[in-house]
């Protein structure tokens, strides 16, 4: 009987966990859980006996997939798949998936939550402003991306969008402005909000060029990786700018120091939390789920990220 590994350092909610394994089940499959493990030995043992596993930000790396003598397919349940070896798991013939758009909403929820938090000065009491007629940039137009702009259309922003490779008449459907660069969306846009992938192309490249030339009261909002921000421009930026705010569910490497120095204008939850919603722990879940049992089944390899 093929056996279903789920995988998370960070737990889904029970809601989730239930359907999955009644997905799993209902499949004649087994389910074996490791969730909340706190040493990568845990993983590597867990991972020899399974056929397939379901991750979130869990590191699946060569050392994972070399123990992994069964694996047919891990399904990253969200949409980065930069925590997994996709050369690697190539190389062993494993199939990788992401589970695209399901746990996008509850990220772009979190992207408002955020955003309300800084410009009302971090509910100290004082007044802050508002968002209506503000200017959002949007960086990236993907699920995340798309789902930003539908809410921050009710909140009555002005909203622009800058993606290399989304469809401008698609953007512009959605009354979204488009502008012809990074560079042109921060020089725009007060507000700006992440929603790129981490890549060799895009790591570091929220630089302090690039975020001093947005206009003042400048915020950038990350709730994509913590990667895409150059650390050390973000210190400069903080430093030179005293007009800036920086909020984010991925806590920079220099946390600590940013949080002491400008606690009125960083903020960063204890946790990634842009998909810590039971909707899209389901979501995501089930989805990872079924897409496991149509590829054991199957042989669906529709939405496999590794060639
Ligand atoms: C994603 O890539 O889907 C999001 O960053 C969510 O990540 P998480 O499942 O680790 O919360």
């Amino acid at each position: 009987m093929a056996k279903i590994l789920i995988a998370t350092d960070k737990p889904f909610a029970p809601v989730a966990v239930k359907g999955i394994r009644e997905i799993v089940e209902n499949a004649g499959f087994e389910l074996a859980l490791l969730e909340k493990y706190t040493e990568k030995t845990q993983l590597l043992e867990a991972v020899k006996t399974a056929d397939a596993i379901i991750v979130r930000s869990d590191i699946i790396d060569k050392d994972v997939l070399d123990v992994a003598k069964q694996l047919k397919i891990v399904v990253r349940a969200g949409a980065g798949y930069d925590n997994i070896d996709l050369n690697a798991a190539t190389s062993k013939g494993v199939c990788v998936m992401n589970t695209p758009g399901q746990n996008a909403n509850a990220v772009a929820e979190l992207v408002f939550g955020l955003l309300i938090y800084g410009i009302r000065g971090f509910f100290n009491g004082t007044s802050g402003t508002e968002l209506k007629d503000k200017k959002l940039g949007i960086l990236a137009y993907g699920h995340v991306g798309r789902n930003v702009a539908r809410i921050g259309k009710g909140f009555g922003l002005k909203q622009y969008a800058f993606d290399a490779y989304a469809s401008i008449v698609a953007i512009e459907n959605d009354g979204v402005k488009v502008v012809s660069s990074r560079e042109e969306l921060f020089k725009t846009c007060q507000i700006v909000s992440l929603h790129i992938p981490a890549t060799e192309e895009t790591k570091k490249s929220i630089n302090f060029e690039l975020m001093n030339q947005m206009p003042k009261g400048a915020i950038v909002v990350n709730t994509a990786r913590k990667e895409v921000i150059d650390e050390s421009g973000l210190a400069k930026m903080f430093a030179e700018r005293p007009d800036f705010k920086y909020l984010t569910d991925i806590q920079p490497s220099n946390h600590a120091e940013l949080l002491a120095a400008y606690p009125d204008r960083y903020f960063a939850t204890p946790k990634k939390m842009g998909a810590q919603t039971a909707e899209a722990n389901i979501n995501a879940g089930l989805a990872a789920a079924n897409q496991i049992v149509d590829f054991l089944k199957n042989g669906n390899e529709k939405y496999r990220v590794n060639k």
